[in-house]
């Protein structure tokens, strides 16, 4: 009996799958196994025999069925090694990304935008793009005669048959935005509100539909100056400059007094834009303190509150950062445009991580 344990429990422990293995157990303790067989000779045996061949016999079972799964187990773990060793993935490399779909050139400014306004506490608010004319024009003070409606090229919606109301319109800017936000959440409060605009022009700097940022900072004693940190501080981080010229130039817009466009210092030189050096100028964006007839018409009360707005383009800060000349190529979805000059899909723009990356 001993030579069978020897030959089982060594051909067990040398089994190299699990075919083997079940073959040996047929072999071993299998309905006509070698085991199975002298146990059913324990019947003609004396009592006495019997009495000792018995229980050897059982052990002997035993032990061979746990050398079964003990072997069984341990192959079933040298699988299972050799699968993880050849799946083996390092989590910590940076992800590949296949360059199948990019962020658009919009959607990454947006996004850099809102990371360096985020970081000066300005939360992120938003409005309709079909807009009532009362938000688009006259709660910004810009009343039915203003010549700044016939220069807006706006686009009006139909009314139904008999509904003599003021058309709805395509909203001409973001600035609604701030009527809409001062109702919502009152003084004091600080946003900006990202978004489409639409305007009926097209050509090489113009398109029918395009991007707008808002900015408006509502407090006690809000001036010109904190206007003047605030962008300057954002033009550095979006340009991605330690020192820019800001050039704040006199303007008019109805819903600002005063109000200021302002330009940045920049250069051509070779035909490519540096920004922060040169003597040439650049408008990027119309400001000023927020009119008194804003302020009400957003319920907050002139006397007690004051505040500062801006408006700026999304996509012409775009095209100025990363150097591309055409609009009109922004939405044409044209795929050799788009991977030109979009982003990596996994490069999400921070002020930690970099911006443009
Ligand atoms: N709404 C203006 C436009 O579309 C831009 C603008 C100018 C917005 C001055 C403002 C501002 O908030 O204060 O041309």
């Amino acid at each position: 009996m001993s030579d069978l344990r020897e030959k089982y429990l060594t051909a067990i422990a040398g089994a190299e799958d699990e075919a083997a293995l079940e073959a040996l157990r047929v072999q071993a303790v299998g309905k006509k196994g070698e085991i199975s067989l002298k146990m059913r000779e324990l019947g003609k045996m004396s009592p006495e025999e019997r009495q000792e061949a018995g229980p050897r016999l059982n052990a002997l079972k035993d032990e061979i069925n746990s050398a079964l799964a003990a072997r069984k187990a341990a192959l079933a773990d040298a699988a299972l090694d050799e699968r993880l060793r050849g799946e083996w993935l390092d989590v910590t490399l940076p992800g590949r990304p296949r360059r199948q779909g990019t962020i658009h050139p919009v959607s990454q400014v947006t996004e850099e935008v809102t990371a360096i306004f985020a970081d000066m506490g300005f939360a992120v608010a938003e409005g309709p793009q079909v807009e009532s004319d009362w938000y688009n024009f006259d709660a910004l003070n810009i009343p039915g005669h203003h010549p700044a409606r016939a220069e807006m090229d706006t686009f009006y919606m139909h009314r139904a048959e008999g509904d003599d109301r003021p058309p709805h319109v395509l909203r001409t800017h973001t600035s609604p935005v701030q009527i809409r936000t001062m109702q919502a959440q009152g003084a004091p409060l600080r946003v900006i509100a990202p978004g489409r605009v639409y305007r009926a022009d097209y050509d090489q700097t113009h398109t029918p539909m395009f991007h707008q940022v808002e900015g408006l900072a509502i407090d006690r004693d809000i001036s010109m100056a904190n206007l003047k940190w605030v962008l300057e501080e954002f033009v550095k981080a979006f340009f991605e400059v330690d020192h820019v010229d800001l050039r704040f130039r006199a303007s008019h817009f109805p819903f600002t007094e005063p109000s200021a466009e302002v330009d940045i210092r920049c250069s051509w030189e070779g035909g490519t834009l540096k920004v922060g050096e040169g003597d040439d100028w650049l408008e990027i964006l119309g400001s000023g303190m927020v009119h008194p007839n804003v302020l009400e018409a957003g319920n907050i009360d002139p006397n007690e509150w004051q505040g500062f707005a801006f408006g700026m383009g999304i996509d012409r800060i775009a095209m100025l950062k990363y150097g591309i000349p055409d609009l009109r190529a922004f939405f044409d979805s044209d795929l050799r445009w788009l991977r030109h000059y979009g982003f990596a899909a996994l490069d999400v723009p921070t002020l930690h991580g970099g911006l443009s990356r």
